[in-house]
């Protein structure tokens, strides 16, 4: 197996897990959660669940950053950064990886000073509604992204 074909399935795997972990977040999760009665303890359950979820997703987050770009440089592809109109879709999982990256290290950052806000009812509803809300915005930009790698590697726009 060549350097090119291991990265690819890394990447790959890595794609489906970190598509799936969302999608499971914003799907069932989310919704489940608000048919509890209590926003307070909705959120508290919310921290439970995300920690771990994030602390895994950034092992998968890196797998996919560092498989991808291996793959640019076995396939001598860097110069595709300067070419936008044809490898767009190389720019789009770029800045999706590094939107994604940023948001995991600032919920790392958070974690390590403690930060466990114990909020009242009104806060709790705004931050989980804030959180959903966000949750839903990167699964579409994730589902957009793949679509787009796929059609770029695969296809012809
Ligand atoms: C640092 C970030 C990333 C880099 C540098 C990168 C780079 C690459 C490269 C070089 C390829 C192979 C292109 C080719 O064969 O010509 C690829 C394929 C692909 N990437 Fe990424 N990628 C990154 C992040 C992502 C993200 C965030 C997603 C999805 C959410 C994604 C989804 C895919 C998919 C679905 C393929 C197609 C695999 C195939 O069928 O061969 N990538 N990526």
């Amino acid at each position: 197996m060549d350097e090119v074909t291991l990265a690819r399935i890394i990447h790959v795997l890595g794609v489906i897990i970190w598509g799936g972990g969302i999608g499971f977040l914003v799907i069932i999760l989310m919704p489940r959660l608000r048919s509890n009665p209590t926003p307070s303890l909705q959120f508290q359950f919310f921290l439970s669940v995300a920690r771990p979820f994030a602390a895994w997703m950034r092992y998968v987050s890196l797998a996919v950053g560092l498989s991808g770009f291996a793959m640019l440089h076995f396939l001598s592809g860097w110069d595709r950064y300067l070419d936008f109109t044809t490898y767009w879709w190389v720019h789009l999982m770029t800045a999706t990886w590094l939107v994604y990256s940023a948001l995991l290290l600032r919920q790392f950052i958070n974690t390590r000073r403690k930060c466990t806000p114990q909020l009242d009812d009104a806060a709790a509803t705004f931050r989980l509604h804030k959180v959903s809300r966000m949750q839903r915005n990167l699964f579409i930009l994730t589902v957009i992204t793949a679509a787009s790698a796929l059609y770029g590697v695969h296809g012809s726009w």
